[in-house]
């Protein structure tokens, strides 16, 4: 039953009540007669007995097999489709927000809907809930859905709730903080963003009590889209109270739900991945085993997190990561001269290997060899170090300094020391020895030292790495802006 349960949450839109066999179909039926309830209801209400029986902590802890195996093969989880909850309120307009639910689920989104007693004078829960594709919610105390949800569980279960037709009369309650029905209750107990679509008669908009309300809601952080100025339902009347159209405020729904999930939203970051290449002579040239996997899966990370992202790359095989702004480069200078040019930014990460040294001559023709003539003899020079000079620059260092520390023996202490003599904020330490596999691999084991401590990350894949860092980092900009 539990396996059920699961089944249900994740792999049941493809599984339905026709087809199971034949005895167990009768026998859900013969339930459902028995208890008075649709065949639906009856298998919700199977399910949650399932639920409670496990207890609803092992269920929140519990990963899927598929989603296990994924996380097993170093694979990042699948995104879950984003979930709006939609309250329609008791408007003329409400008839449009059965268009804005296909408009929502044409996005990919998860729709939950709410109507309130008013909404039922416009649009019935049978057309709102065949739309929706689930029974619409309604009332605060439903005795006649042992599988009630609960306003609580309702409110968390979103990932952005929309109000549309936003109704004075709704506005109102929600300012004043009522939770008197189901919707307020819903929006009392919300975390998330909530979006309110207002429609009313331009005298409503415009009465001073009406854009108070408007004035506080706004203050506390609802979001609105909307109204629009044309025509009214009434005849004759026009002016400014008519709902947005429904593509604009799934638009808009799209627009905070991206926002939602970037917490690296306006931030911008730069990050060197690869490795140099030094040139001995026009064909020859000096480099190391980086792949830049890490840095380029860093680079792609932020740029899922929102970020405005430059890449400074050093000659690899891996692919420009999309959606980032990518500068390649051959030597440690070209390298330094691209992050400088790339600044200012809020946040730099350096993940290239960087040769140290370069060759002090290189030949501008191939170096030949000629019997009897000596091995040439490479002199080499320091090359700068990158992340030291944008560490230690007076103006435009970024607020976040990150750098990598690739050792081979007493991996923390020396990059504790790294961190100190480099002059930035956290250090990825790595032990790069060829046993590890990391250099070039896809794997990796990090430990993040900072100015307070060493903190072991458990081995993961690069991606996951990434991942890692882009969460920490979001942290410590939310903490310190
Ligand atoms: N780094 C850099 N420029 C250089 C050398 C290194 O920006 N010329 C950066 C790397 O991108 C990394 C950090 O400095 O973030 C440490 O690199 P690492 O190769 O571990 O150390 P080195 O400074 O080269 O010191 P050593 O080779 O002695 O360990």
């Amino acid at each position: 039953m539990i396996t059920m349960l699961f089944q249900k949450d994740y792999f049941m839109a493809s599984l339905t009540v026709r087809q199971l066999d034949e005895r167990l179909k009768k026998l859900l039926r013969l339930r459902a007669a028995r208890n008075g309830r649709s065949v639906e209801d009856e298998v919700r209400t199977i399910l949650r007995q399932a639920a409670d029986e496990a207890g609803h902590d092992e269920l929140e802890a519990f990963t899927p097999p598929a989603q296990q195996a994924r996380a097993s093969r170093g694979e990042p989880a699948r995104p879950q489709a984003k979930r709006v909850l939609l309250i329609i309120g008791g408007g003329i307009a409400a008839y449009k927000s059965l268009d804005l639910i296909r408009r929502l689920k044409e996005r990919g989104l998860a729709v939950r809907c709410i109507l309130t007693k008013a909404a039922e004078q416009f649009v019935t829960p049978l057309a709102a809930g065949a739309i929706v594709g689930e029974r619409v919610f309604a009332d605060l105390f439903d005795p006649a859905h042992e599988f009630d949800v609960g306003h609580i569980r309702l409110a968390r279960e979103a990932d952005l709730i929309v109000v549309a037709p936003a109704t004075a009369d709704l506005m109102a309650k929600i300012a004043a903080g009522l939770a008197s029905d189901l919707a307020t209750a819903v929006l009392l107990a919300a975390s998330s963003k909530v979006l309110l679509a207002p429609a009313m008669n331009p005298l409503m908009w415009a009465n001073k009590a009406t854009q108070r309300n408007v004035a506080q809601l706004a203050a506390d952080g609802f979001a609105f889209v909307g109204p629009n100025e044309g025509e009214m339902a009434e005849a004759g009347e026009r002016g400014l109270g008519r709902m947005a159209e429904p593509l604009e405020i799934a638009g808009q729904v799209s627009k905070l739900l991206t926002q939602a999930g970037a917490p690296l939203q306006g931030k911008r970051v730069l990050v060197t991945s690869g490795p140099t290449h030094e040139p001995i002579d026009p064909v020859r040239y000096i480099a190391n085993r980086s792949s830049g996997k890490q840095g380029h899966a860093i680079a792609a990370a932020a740029a899922q997190a929102g970020a405005d992202v430059t890449l400074i790359s050093g000659p690899v095989d891996v692919p420009d990561p999309p959606g980032v702004r990518t500068v390649h480069v051959e030597t440690a200078r070209e390298m330094l001269q691209a992050v400088e040019r790339a600044l200012p930014a809020d946040v730099a990460i350096f993940a290239a290997a960087v040769a140290d040294w370069r060759v002090a001559n290189a030949g501008a023709q191939k170096i030949k060899k000629a019997a009897g003539q000596a091995t040439p003899a490479l002199s080499l020079v320091e090359n700068p170090d990158i992340l030291s000079t944008i560490a230690h620059r007076a103006s435009e260092r970024p607020q976040l300094v990150i750098g990598f520390a690739a050792e081979t023996e007493n991996v923390a202490a020396n990059a504790k020391a790294k961190l100190a003599a480099k002059g930035c904020d956290w250090i990825l330490a790595n032990d790069v020895s060829p046993q590890t596999g990391i250099m070039g691999g896809d794997r990796n084991t990090i430990e993040l030292v900072t100015a307070t401590g060493v903190e072991p990350w458990p081995p993961q894949s690069k991606e996951d790495v990434a991942h890692m860092l882009i969460a920490r980092l979001a942290d410590a900009l939310k903490e310190n802006p």
